[in-house]
């Protein structure tokens, strides 16, 4: 499939998007299961072949069926009147902007927002995701497939702050913090307290502390929100543009905001005025010759 065309009626579609995602978010309380949905369709990519991918491939029944996308299919029908509203939207690019929208209607940090995404109906085989049993060499294994970092894991995995595991989707139970529905630092806090009554830890969360590479940013994070919400936002972004080449005049978006593409206009704007301003001087010049 193509890649949509990001011209001034594509982002003006984006901002009525983005307003509708808040008030679904914010509204059904679904903030959670939409950051796992747009995780879950971006951290199927492989850098080496250069497949999966926030490409939207997970709306196939093929993709949300498989086990470490139980759940999932619930976000997947929450965004579909979203996307019937504006159909010139990828998938690719709703899902995520549902996870920039989940983490900003909680608290979390802006995240940098670029629209352009291509949809693919090429579904990733099955077990690119991480397995929450297994220790540290799986995760870096997975996220090094992708091409993230030790860094990117442990920021990443924060997204905990938010939602709980549920028996009937995937064996877990519980969740992770004391205020699911916030994005803070409370992750991390909890992660260092140890198990704690009624919070969840999953063996993928404890080696976050075991493994001493991982451990100095869990012991960052937990001291210092604003180091965590700066370094989170990067490494969701990347995970969000995981084999994504932004378009080169591309629009950006923060939160809603219309700043750079403002500045885009306001850059035309001035070219336009300067080129008319010359052709003037140059007909009256020419005027003058005559
Ligand atoms: C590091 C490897 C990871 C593993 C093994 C893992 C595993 C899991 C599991 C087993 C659940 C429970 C699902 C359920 O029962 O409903 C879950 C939920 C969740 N995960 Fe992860 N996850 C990982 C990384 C991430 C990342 C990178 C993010 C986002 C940036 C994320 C965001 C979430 C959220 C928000 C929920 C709650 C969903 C809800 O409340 O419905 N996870 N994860």
């Amino acid at each position: 499939m193509s890649a949509p065309v990001v011209d001034a009626e594509y982002m003006a579609e984006i901002e009525r998007a983005w307003r509708d995602l808040r008030a679904l978010i914010s509204s059904k309380n679904c903030a959670p299961i939409m950051l796992r949905l747009a995780w879950h369709d971006a951290g199927t990519y492989d850098a080496k072949t250069n497949t999966g991918g926030p490409n939207g491939s997970i709306r196939f029944r093929q993709e949300y069926s498989h086990s470490s996308n139980a759940g999932l299919k619930i976000a997947i029908d929450l965004l579909e009147p979203i996307k019937q509203k504006h159909p010139k939207i990828t998938y690719a690019d709703l899902y995520q902007l549902a996870g920039v929208v989940a983490v900003e209607v909680t608290g979390g940090p802006t995240i940098d927002f670029v629209p352009g995404r291509k949809d693919s109906s090429a579904c990733p085989e099955e077990g690119r995701l991480p397995d929450a049993t297994k220790g540290a060499s799986h995760l870096r294994e997975v996220f090094y497939r992708m091409g993230l970092s030790d860094k990117d894991i442990v920021a990443l995995s924060g997204g905990h702050t938010l939602g709980r595991a549920h028996p009937e989707r995937t064996g877990f139970d519980g969740p992770w913090t004391k205020e699911p529905l916030k994005f803070d630092n409370s992750y991390f806090v909890e992660l260092l307290k140890g198990d704690s009554e009624g919070l969840l830890k999953l063996p993928t969360d404890k080696v976050l502390v075991e493994d001493p590479e991982f451990r100095q940013y869990v012991e960052l994070y937990a001291k210092d929100e604003e180091a965590f919400f700066r370094d989170y936002a990067e490494s969701h972004k990347k995970l969000s543009e995981l084999g994504f080449t932004p378009p080169r005049s591309s629009f950006t978006c923060k939160s809603g905001n219309k700043q750079k593409s403002l500045l885009v206009q306001a850059a035309a704007g001035v070219a336009v005025a300067a080129a008319v301003v010359a052709w003037a001087y140059l007909c009256e010049s020419n005027k003058k010759f005559i």
